[in-house]
């Protein structure tokens, strides 16, 4: 995910930004970029790592105690010098930086065009600088906001002018923005850790807020210019905490960003007729009216995901679809054939065998489809369509919020082909759609019940064998849930659907052995409870993943972990993440080494 740095003070800003920048590496990215205000602004900026970048500014130094900075991982236009952030405007006289997406970005792309501007990158910010500019009176700040109320989506943006040196405005819709508070000098910054070392006094910029630092400090207002009174965050984190957002570990902090990663992953992409925009999804309605046969293919966690898409794609779409593993897939001699849609999944874009099956497909005339977290990687270079999943770089190496973005980008796949060829139950679809809107605050309301999980926790971490069942969709999350709990866990776990039990297992269930059972699914909600007797009878501990509104199941389960009532169809959605945890916990209470387990790479590039 991008970064942003700023500085106003006394000292020379760029060596604090390019300094800043490198503690914002770990957020991953693929170009940097910084501009600073002496007697003008001048910029350098080049894709690749800071450390290119640093390389640039010092064959040709940039003077001045004003500037700003940029990490950025690309979302609209591949990395490259000219997507870099910084962005101007045509006379240079206006820089921007920013973090996040511009939803309504073609709408306002047009709109400058048809009035004459002209553009020299594809990203959506240097529509910023252009519409600052436009806006300019005088008035940095109105300016920015003037700018801002005509850009929708979730986004931080930081704005500097040679009009008004010795300041620079800020404004955080969703993406983070905070201000570190130091002795005559004010920093910038998306993170806590890129200025730790500086200042450890913060004032945290809020969703909807301006600010307007100087090197005497900030002016938080609201977008709409009524002063906040913010009190200072004095934090006494070390380096290693700050850098994981004050959580234990990367997996946890991840797991924690999936309300805000589903709000990325839909931001200008699912109107609320219904109507998906896909951005890079080039099929047209007759493609997708003649369809034939959707494919998931994939491995890992990402595979898991397939799992819960295929079933999204039959139940919205009612045509067939089926979810392959690549490794099996490619040497399978598929029936893939012309007219099919491939959908290869693949957080990093790079897995050896989710490419081959992704080759097989387009030689035997599919049309390709990435569903990727990597902007430019191998597999989204290949494909004839591309989703990406804006999860923003995940650095666990166990993977949490990048499947949780598979699971949306597959819904909106669903319902972009739904509304060309018709959709199977429309009432269905719109409760989805609305469902949608709704997750971020459903995820964040079971994040809220971590304790109960964690108590959980402790009963599986002294188990040899861990079993997860359910049915459908569940079924789909059951086997996530396990291989998170096998990756970082080490305690051996097997899924299984809730009704092949009984034809075997059910011999290895005795006193306590743990059985965690996902009942999200309506529809098969008696079928699951008569698994859940089977195993009571025998002195099993059931784990359930319930509703809130689920009165029954107390009377089976020794514990459940509730998650907010949704559509069924949704129901994978919310009801994962207590899987997730759970298996973070449990890893945690054992003494793992959660972030790098063992045996286990992010990303699996040889066959
Ligand atoms: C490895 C990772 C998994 C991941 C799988 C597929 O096994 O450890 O977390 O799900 O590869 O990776 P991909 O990048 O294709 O999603």
């Amino acid at each position: 995910m991008c970064g942003i740095m700023g500085y106003v003070g006394p000292n020379q800003a760029a060596p604090v930004l390019l300094d800043g920048l490198r503690r914002l590496e770990y957020r991953g990215y693929d170009s940097a970029g910084i501009a600073v205000l002496g007697s003008t602004i001048e910029v350098r900026k080049a894709e690749g790592k800071v450390g290119r970048l640093i390389d640039l500014t010092e064959a040709s130094p940039l003077d001045g105690s004003v500037g700003i900075g940029h990490t950025r991982w690309a979302t609209h236009g591949a990395p490259s010098d000219l997507n870099a952030h910084p962005h101007s405007d045509p006379s240079g006289a206006f820089v921007v930086v920013h973090n996040g997406i511009i939803e309504n970005f073609y709408d306002l792309r047009d709109r400058l065009i048809a009035d004459g501007h002209e553009f020299v990158s594809e990203t959506d910010t240097e529509i910023l600088a252009h519409l600052v500019a436009e806006a300019y009176d005088g008035d940095l700040a109105g300016a920015v906001r003037r700018a801002v109320s005509q850009a929708e989506g979730a986004y931080a943006l930081v704005v500097m002018t040679v009009h008004e040196p010795g300041k620079i405005v800020a404004v955080r819709r969703i993406s983070p923005l905070v201000v570190g508070l130091g002795d005559g000098e004010t920093f910038l910054a998306s993170d806590i850790p890129a200025v730790l070392h500086r200042t450890r006094d913060f004032l945290i910029v809020e969703d909807g807020e301006l600010v307007i630092v100087d090197s005497e400090g900030a002016t938080i207002e609201t977008i709409e210019g009524v002063t906040v009174e913010r009190d200072r965050l004095h934090v006494d984190w070390d380096s290693e905490m700050a850098e994981k957002g004050g959580y234990d570990h990367f997996m946890l902090k991840e797991i924690h960003e999936q309300p805000a990663v589903v709000t990325e992953t839909l931001a200008g992409r699912l109107e609320e007729d219904g109507s998906a925009w896909l951005d890079n999804v080039h099929f047209d309605d007759a493609f997708a009216r003649n369809l034939r046969r959707i494919w998931i293919t994939a491995c890992g966690t990402a595979y898991n995901a397939g799992m819960v898409g295929s079933e999204v794609f039959r139940r919205l779409l009612r045509m067939p679809t089926s979810v392959e593993y690549a490794h099996e897939m490619r040497y399978a001699d598929p029936l893939v054939a012309e007219g099919d849609l491939v959908i290869a999944i693949s957080q990093s874009g790079e897995t050896a065998d989710t490419l081959a099956a992704a080759r097989l497909a387009k030689e035997r005339g599919a049309r390709l489809l990435a569903l990727t977290n990597v902007v430019g990687s191998t597999l989204a270079r290949e494909a004839d369509d591309i989703l990406y999943t804006r999860a923003g770089p995940e650095i666990s190496v166990a993977s949490t919020k990048a499947y949780m973005a598979m699971l949306i980008g597959q819904y909106l796949l669903a319902l972009r082909i739904g509304a060309a060829r018709g959709l199977a139950d429309p009432d269905l679809a719109s409760r989805v759609i609305h469902g949608l809107h709704a997750l971020p605050a459903a995820l964040e309301s079971v994040m809220h019940r971590e304790a109960e999980v964690a108590e959980a926790a402790k009963r599986i971490a002294e188990a040899d064998d861990v079993y997860f069942i359910g049915r459908g969709l569940d079924y789909a999350i059951a086997v996530e849930g396990s291989l998170k709990l096998k990756e970082i866990s080490y305690v051996h776990s097997e899924a299984m659907p809730a009704g092949e039990l009984k034809h075997g297992t059910l011999a290895l269930i005795t006193e306590g052995i743990p059985v965690v059972v996902v009942l999200t699914q309506e529809a098969l909600y008696d079928k699951t409870v008569s698994a859940i007797q089977e195993v009571k009878a025998r002195g099993g501990d059931i784990i359930a993943v319930a509703y809130d509104d689920d009165d029954r199941i107390a009377r089976f389960a020794d514990t459940v972990l509730r998650i907010p009532r949704s559509d069924d169809l949704l129901g994978p959605v919310s009801g994962v993440v207590p899987l997730q945890l759970l298996a973070y916990h449990v890893a945690k209470i054992r003494g793992n080494d959660i972030d790098q387990p063992r045996n286990l790479a992010k990303s699996v590039t040889v066959e």
